[in-house]
C-alpha cells in the first residue's frame, strides 16, 4: 500500500492533520500508513532547524519532503494544505516520481501578487521585532469561516502560537519568492483531488475551480460550512473526501 503524506500549511505543523491521520489509519478510513511531518523549523519540538532566510525557498521545503518520501519507500500519495500545496507543486516539478497521486487542499498555484509579497515582507519585519503573538491574532479571522466552532478556532490559534519565529520568517520568505506553478497543472500525470472550504476567504472556491479547469482529470470537492481551515473546521467531511479519493486511486 502506498503511504499517504500530508503537508501542513502556514504557520502550522503536522498536528493540524490530527483528525485525518487518525481516521485514515483506522480500518474504517482504509488502514493507510499516514505521515504528517513537521516541516523544517515547525512543530512543538522541531526535528530540523528552520531554514535561514537566505536558504528558505519552497523548493528547499520540497527537498525535505523528498527525503522523507525516499525514507518510506520512494513513492506516496501527497496532500498539501495551502503552503503545503505550494510545496506539493514544487515536489511534482522537481521529483515527479515521488507522487503517486496529489491532493490539493485550500491552496493556489500562482505566485504572490506584489501586494501580498509586500505584506509578507512587512510581517517578517514585525515578527522579527515583536514576536509572533500579534501576527497570529491578525491572521486568525481570515483563516476561519463564519460558522467555525469555538473549538476549531482555539485549536487553530494554539497550533499557530507554538510556531517559532525563525520558522515563520523562513516560510514567509519562501512563499514571497515562490514561482508561479500554473504551467505545471496541465502536465500533472497522476490522479488529482482538490478540496476547498466553501467559505475559504484566502484560497476561495473560485481559485479551486480555476485550478480544476487546468488539470483535466482533477476531482473537486467543496466542503460546506468550512473556511480556509477545512481539515480543522469540518474534519468529518474532509475525511470522507480523502477516503473516497484514496479508494479510487487504490492507494
Ligand atoms: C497557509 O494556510 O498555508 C497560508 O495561508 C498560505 C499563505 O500564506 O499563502
Amino acid at each position: 500500500m502506498v503511504p499517504v503524506v500530508l503537508l501542513h500549511g502556514f504557520p502550522f505543523d503536522g498536528s493540524m492533520w490530527r483528525d485525518q491521520a487518525a481516521f485514515l489509519r483506522s480500518p474504517e478510513g482504509g488502514g493507510h500508513a499516514v505521515f504528517t511531518p513537521d516541516l523544517p523549523g515547525f512543530g512543538p519540538e522541531p526535528q530540523e532547524t528552520a531554514f535561514s532566510p537566505e536558504d528558505a525557498t519552497i523548493e528547499a521545503f520540497a527537498g525535505s519532503v523528498h527525503r522523507l518520501i525516499a525514507s518510506i519507500g520512494g513513492r506516496a500519495v501527497v496532500g498539501g494544505f495551502s503552503m503545503g500545496g505550494y510545496i506539493l507543486l514544487a515536489l511534482l516539478r522537481q521529483f515527479p516520481g515521488d507522487v503517486a497521486a496529489a491532493i490539493f487542499l485550500d491552496t493556489r498555484p500562482d505566485a504572490d501578487s506584489a501586494e501580498a509579497r509586500a505584506n509578507r515582507l512587512a510581517s517578517i519585519e514585525d515578527v522579527s521585532k515583536n514576536g509572533s503573538a500579534a501576527f497570529v491574532e491578525s491572521m486568525l479571522p481570515r483563516l476561519l469561516g463564519p460558522s467555525a466552532q469555538p473549538a476549531a478556532k482555539d485549536r487553530t490559534r494554539k497550533i499557530m502560537q507554538r510556531q517559532s519565529v525563525p520558522a515563520i520568517i523562513a516560510a514567509q520568505r519562501a512563499m514571497s519568492i515562490r514561482r508561479d506553478q500554473g504551467d505545471l497543472l496541465s502536465q500533472i500525470p497522476v490522479p488529482v483531488q482538490i478540496i476547498v472550504g466553501a467559505q475559504d476567504a484566502i484560497t476561495p472556491p473560485s481559485v479551486a475551480l480555476a485550478m480544476q479547469s487546468r488539470i483535466p482529470h482533477a476531482m473537486l470537492v467543496q466542503i460546506a460550512g468550512a473556511g480556509h481551515m477545512s481539515p480543522i473546521e469540518q474534519p468529518a467531511a474532509v475525511n470522507t473526501a480523502l477516503r473516497s479519493f484514496l479508494a479510487l486511486v487504490k492507494a
